[in-house]
Formats: structure tokens, C-alpha cells, sequence
């Protein structure tokens, strides 16, 4: 057990999927995994393990923003010893060709500061994805014949954003999209020499002022849960 995870030493799959809504966690653990165990509770933060296709596989929820993520992917990487772990969530489009439920599979993650910013200081390290799970995740999300967008992604520090002007910027550098947590992950994945990638549903439009309806959440939440698990046994 850590100060967040209740699971007991070697319930923790080396493979982790994180949404950042534990709810999500359970209902992806029971929709794909065979045999889920509940892990964790701690705080209402739920993980769950089984397998898929016979794989140990755990799907653990984040929370929202990078200080939520960062102590669960902490605990998982540096306690449980998890080596690839996926973020599956939900992003606003930053771009016009970028639609309403399109994937998208995060190259890299900009921000404008991360908890690593203790480490880094005045260093502009660059958080990307694994490049082998990211590969994977392309020919898995062409295979299924899902619309998705490879590149850049922002990962920000406040959902109700009184600065406009910094999405305007990140649309004009080519960012595909906004959401909370991914430049953490990837800045921890390269700290502890594990694989980490974030595919995304896109589940709102900043340009647009679309939102997907809740009814339909679930069906792309989906497919993304098949993209990542693939990636992850390709
Ligand atoms: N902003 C930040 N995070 C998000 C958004 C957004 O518009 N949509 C989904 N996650």
C-alpha cells in the first residue's frame, strides 16, 4: 500500500490505463477486462486489474489536472513498478480540421508549467509520447477506422481559463488540443524510463463552442479504451 493506492504488492499490472474519472475506470475495467478486481478506493479514486487477451492489465483513475495525476502515476511507477501507462481522457479542439469525437494521440504535450517545473526550473524540456506505443496507437486507430489527428497537445493548469489569448497562440503553433494532464506523464515516463502515451476523444470545440452530448461519451470513451489496449500489447 502507498499513501494513495490501497492495492497490496503485485496487484498492480506493469501495463496501466488512467482516465482521469474513476467512474470511467470502473466501467472501461468491467467492459474490457476479464475478471477485474477492485484495488483501489482510497479517496473514491478507483483501480481496477484483470486481463485482456490475457494480458495483466490495471485501469486506475487519475483525477483531474497534473497534481492529481502525477501522485498516482508517481506511486504506480515508483512503487508498483508500472512500465507503460496510458492516458485515455477527453480534450477541447484547438484546430478546425479537428471534429467532435476524433482521437487524438498526443505527440507532445506543452505547458505552461507542470509538477516537474521543481526539477526543470528554467529549462524547457520537451514531454512526449513513446514512440513505439504511439506507432501502435496509429495503426490500431487506422485499423478500426477511427478519424484521429497525431501531433501536439496542450496540457493546461486551469479548465476555466480567464487567458484566451494563450489557446489563441497554441491554435496558431498547430496544437490539436487542451486538456490536463499528459506533459506530467510524459515528464515522468522520461524520468523513470517507462512508456507513456495519452490518446483523447475529443469531447468539446474551443473554436466551435461545441460539446459532445453525455449520451455519447461513453461509445467514443470506447474506442479509445481499444486503442490504448492494443498499442499496449502490439
Ligand atoms: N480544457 C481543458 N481540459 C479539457 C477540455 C478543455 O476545454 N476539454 C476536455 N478536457
Amino acid at each position: 500500500m502507498t499513501v494513495h493506492i490501497g492495492a497490496q504488492p503485485g496487484q498492480i499490472a506493469e501495463t496501466v490505463l488512467m482516465p482521469g474519472d474513476p467512474l470511467r475506470a470502473e466501467w472501461a475495467a468491467n467492459t474490457f477486462l476479464d475478471n477485474p478486481v477492485c484495488v483501489n478506493r482510497v479517496r473514491g479514486m478507483l483501480g481496477f486489474t484483470g486481463t485482456w487477451q490475457g494480458h495483466p492489465v490495471t485501469i486506475h483513475g487519475s483525477g483531474m489536472g497534473m497534481p492529481s495525476l502525477s501522485i498516482y502515476a508517481n506511486e504506480l511507477i515508483r512503487e508498483y513498478g508500472a512500465k507503460t501507462l496510458i492516458r485515455i481522457g477527453s480534450a477541447g479542439a484547438m484546430q478546425d480540421k479537428v471534429k467532435l469525437r476524433d482521437v487524438i494521440l498526443a505527440m507532445t504535450a506543452s505547458s505552461l508549467s507542470t509538477p516537474s517545473v521543481g526539477i526543470f526550473r528554467e529549462l524547457n524540456f520537451a514531454p512526449c509520447a513513446d514512440f513505439e506505443l504511439l506507432n501502435a496507437a496509429v495503426a490500431s486507430a487506422k485499423a478500426m477506422g477511427a478519424i484521429y489527428h497525431v501531433g501536439g497537445i496542450y496540457s493546461a493548469d486551469v479548465f476555466y481559463d480567464e487567458r484566451p489569448d494563450l489557446n489563441e497562440i497554441m491554435t496558431r503553433h498547430g496544437i490539436l488540443g487542451v486538456e490536463m494532464e499528459a506533459a506530467e506523464l510524459y515528464n515522468l515516463a522520461a524520468r523513470h524510463g517507462v512508456r507513456a502515451l495519452a490518446v483523447l476523444t475529443v469531447s468539446d470545440h474551443l473554436l466551435r463552442h461545441e460539446a459532445l452530448p453525455s449520451e455519447d461519451r461513453q461509445s467514443s470513451f470506447g474506442d479509445m479504451v481499444q486503442i490504448a489496449l492494443e498499442a499496449a500489447f502490439a
